[in-house]
């Protein structure tokens, strides 16, 4: 199902028959180093993931990370859209691009949009994001499509601080 549309990019939700794209997204080095090691290293465990985080999310939520995919060759290069994580009271954007697709504009093309069908389309009060702060082209892609800094978080015991961005400069 198509969910939004940009100029150059068709965002849809994700189906058991993207799990070999899935399968190499989530074993890129950018997406292991900057979003984590999602334990997803066979066909098999991308469907699993597929079914249990992303379709559980969009029957859950009535959002969640979406396929997008380029209008000129309607082939996938990444995911981006709205995730509803345990950790943050707020929805959180999200997006990774494989290597190939990278410099295009595309991230932020996508970032943007789903930012906006958070904001406007389904009204929720407030959007946030987290990124390392050693990730440049992300904290670029969340600043030019609206978002702004916060403060540093640490999501957890021994991980990390990153920096959190929120649509209205807030967040609890
Ligand atoms: C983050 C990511 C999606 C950015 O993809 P992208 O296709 O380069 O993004 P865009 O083309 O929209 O460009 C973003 C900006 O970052 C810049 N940029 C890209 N790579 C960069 C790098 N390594 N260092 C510095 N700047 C970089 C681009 O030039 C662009 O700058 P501009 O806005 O001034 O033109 C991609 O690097 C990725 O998939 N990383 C792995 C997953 C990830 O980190 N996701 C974000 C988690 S919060």
């Amino acid at each position: 199902m198509i969910v939004l549309e940009t100029e150059r990019l068709t965002l849809r939700t994700v189906s058991l028959d993207d799990a070999e794209f899935i399968l190499r997204l989530l074993n890129e080095p950018s997406f292991l180093r900057f979003i984590g090691d999602r334990g997803v290293r066979t066909i098999d465990h991308a469907r699993a993931y597929i079914s249990s985080r992303m379709i559980e999310s969009y029957e859950r939520n009535g959002f969640g990370l979406w396929l997008v995919e380029l209008k000129a060759s309607g082939g996938p290069a990444g995911i981006a859209g709205l995730v509803k994580r345990d950790t943050l009271p707020d929805v959180d954007v999200g997006f990774a691009f494989l290597p190939e697709f990278w410099s295009n504009g595309y991230a932020h093309e996508s970032a943007a949009a789903a930012v906006r069908h958070g904001l406007e389309t389904l009204a929720l009060p407030r959007l946030v994001a987290i990124t390392d702060p050693d990730n440049v082209a992300s904290i670029k892609v969340l600043e030019r499509a609206g978002l702004r800094f916060v403060r540093m978080v640490r999501l957890g015991d021994d991980v990390p601080e990153l920096r959190l961005y929120s649509s209205d400069g807030e967040a609890p």
